[in-house]
C-alpha cells in the first residue's frame, strides 16, 4: 500500500491489521514518553485547503510521537490565496524534501489527483476530500466500536448493527464508514430525509429509513450522528432547523429511549442542539472524545504502515 485514499485501498485483512496495529498504537499513547523513533528523518506535510480541528491535529501528533518532522500548511495565509496551483503548491513543497502528503481537499478527488500525478512522489494520506471519503475517519470509528463493543483489540465487526443518521448526501464519513463496517462484517443502515439520502445509497448500506424513530424501534448497537454540512448545500434540503432536529435529531427522549448499551457516535464538530442534544453527546454512552482520542493511535498506524513498513512486507 502506497497512498491511503480510500477504504476500497484496504483488503479485510489489510484494515484488520492496522486496527490491530492502532490498538498498539494506543498502549504508547499510554505511556510518560509517548513517542517511536520509527520515523526519524522522514519530513511528514499536512496540507489543508479545508478547516480541521480534529484530523490536522491529530495528524500532527502522530508524525511528532513518530519523530517525523512535520510542515503544516494551510491555504489561507499561503500563496495559493495569490493563484498559485496545486500543482505548483505540491512541487514547491515537495522540492523542500517531503515523504508524505497528508491532504484535507473541498474537491471529491483531489487526494486520487495527487497521488496520480506524475508531478509528485510522496505518500498520499486522504485527509477528507469534498464529499467522498475520509478513510481514517472511518478506521478510528470501527476502532471504536471494537473496543468499546467488544472489548476487543482484534478481530472483525461480524454482527454489529449500526445506523448513521442525518446528512449522508454531503458526509465523506458516511461513505467510508459503510464501505469499512460492512467490509469487516457489520450490519449498516442509513437514516435521514429523502433530500439528504441518495437513493443510490442502497448499493453502499443494507437498508435506508426515512423515519428516525422507526429506525431507534430497531435498537441498533451504534447510532452514529452526522453534522448538518451546511457550508456544502447549494439549495434548501432541510426546511429548517427546529424542524431537521424534531424529525432526525438524536433530542434528549429520543436519547432516553435507546438501550444503555447503544454507542452514541458523532465524527465532530457537533452542532449541539440541531442533529444531537448535549444530554446525548455528554453522556457515558456516547464515544465522542474516544474517537478523537483514537484518532491519533488510528492515523499512527496508517503513517507507520506507509512509510516505515511499505516495501518491507
Ligand atoms: N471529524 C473530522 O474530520 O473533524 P475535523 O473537520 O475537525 O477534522
Amino acid at each position: 500500500m502506497r497512498h491511503l485514499l480510500s477504504i476500497n485501498d484496504l483488503s479485510k485483512q489489510e484494515a484488520i491489521d492496522l486496527l490491530n496495529l492502532s490498538a498498539q498504537m494506543q498502549e504508547v499513547n499510554k505511556r510518560d514518553v509517548k513517542k517511536l523513533p520509527a520515523l526519524n528523518g522522514r519530513t511528514v506535510v499536512n496540507l489543508f485547503f479545508e478547516d480541521s480541528t480534529r484530523t490536522r491535529f491529530s495528524f500532527e501528533l502522530a508524525a511528532k510521537r513518530l519523530s517525523a518532522d512535520v510542515v503544516n500548511f494551510t491555504a489561507k495565509g499561503s500563496s495559493v490565496s495569490k493563484g498559485e496551483s496545486l500543482k505548483d503548491t505540491i512541487g514547491t513543497l515537495e522540492a523542500m524534501g517531503v515523504d508524505a502528503l497528508i491532504v484535507r481537499h473541498h474537491h471529491s478527488g483531489a487526494a486520487l489527483t495527487i497521488a496520480n500525478a506524475p508531478w509528485s512522489t510522496s505518500a498520499v494520506i486522504n485527509a477528507g476530500d469534498g464529499t467522498h471519503e475520509h478513510p481514517t475517519q472511518g478506521l478510528l470509528d470501527s476502532l471504536t466500536i471494537r473496543q468499546r463493543l467488544n472489548g476487543l483489540d482484534q478481530g472483525d465487526l461480524s454482527g454489529v448493527r449500526v445506523l448513521i443518521v442525518g446528512d449522508i448526501l454531503h458526509s465523506r464519513v458516511a461513505r467510508s464508514n459503510a464501505l469499512l463496517l460492512r467490509k469487516l462484517g457489520a450490519k449498516v443502515s442509513y437514516c435521514g430525509p429523502s433530500t439528504l439520502v441518495p437513493s443510490a445509497s442502497l448499493g453502499l448500506v443494507d437498508e435506508i429509513y426515512y423515519d428516525f424513530d422507526q429506525a431507534l424501534a430497531q435498537n441498533f448497537d451504534v447510532v452514529m450522528m452526522l453534522r448538518i454540512q451546511a457550508e456544502r448545500m447549494n439549495s434548501a434540503f432541510i426546511p429548517n432547523a427546529k424542524e431537521y432536529s424534531q424529525l432526525f435529531g438524536l433530542t434528549d427522549s429520543r436519547f432516553d429511549s435507546l438501550s444503555s448499551k447503544t454507542l452514541v457516535m458523532h465524527p465532530g464538530p457537533m452542532n449541539r442542539g440541531l442533529e444531537i442534544s448535549s444530554k446525548a453527546a455528554d453522556s457515558a454512552q456516547s464515544t465522542i472524545l474516544e474517537q478523537v482520542a483514537n484518532g491519533v493511535a488510528v492515523r499512527m498506524a496508517v503513517l507507520y504502515r506507509l512509510l516505515a513498513q511499505e516495501g518491507k512486507a
